[in-house]
């Protein structure tokens, strides 16, 4: 999975950066990449990433295992953390008092 998809740095690439070259900053990252950013879209997952991984003690890698599991939408536990997490509508895919079933709140 591409962490960056205008540069085009994949998870490995990303921890490779991280640990092999000690990048610490977003900024860090490109410059170690050899890229300027395209859009930045990526800034605030890199910035997450880094800052849950080396900043806090963890392995680049189980970092982006995580931000990974976050993006797929695997991680509940964690995308409620971070305000992320898609709302629990129930067992019902539809919410009573929505107007798509016929029924008026
Ligand atoms: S996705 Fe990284 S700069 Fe666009």
């Amino acid at each position: 999975m591409y962490v960056c998809n205008c540069t085009a740095i994949g998870e490995k690439k990303l921890a490779s950066i991280i640990n092999d070259e000690g990048a610490r900053t977003v900024g860090q990252v490109f410059k170690c990449h050899g890229q300027k950013p395209g859009c930045g879209k990526c800034a605030s997952d890199i910035r997450d990433i880094l800052n849950d991984g080396p900043k806090s003690g963890a392995s680049a890698k189980e970092s982006i295992e995580r931000w990974k599991r976050r993006k797929m939408g695997i991680d509940r536990a964690a995308n409620d953390k971070t305000g992320d997490a898609p709302p629990d509508l129930g067992t019902s895919p539809m919410r009573p008092d929505c107007r798509a079933n016929g029924r008026r709140p």
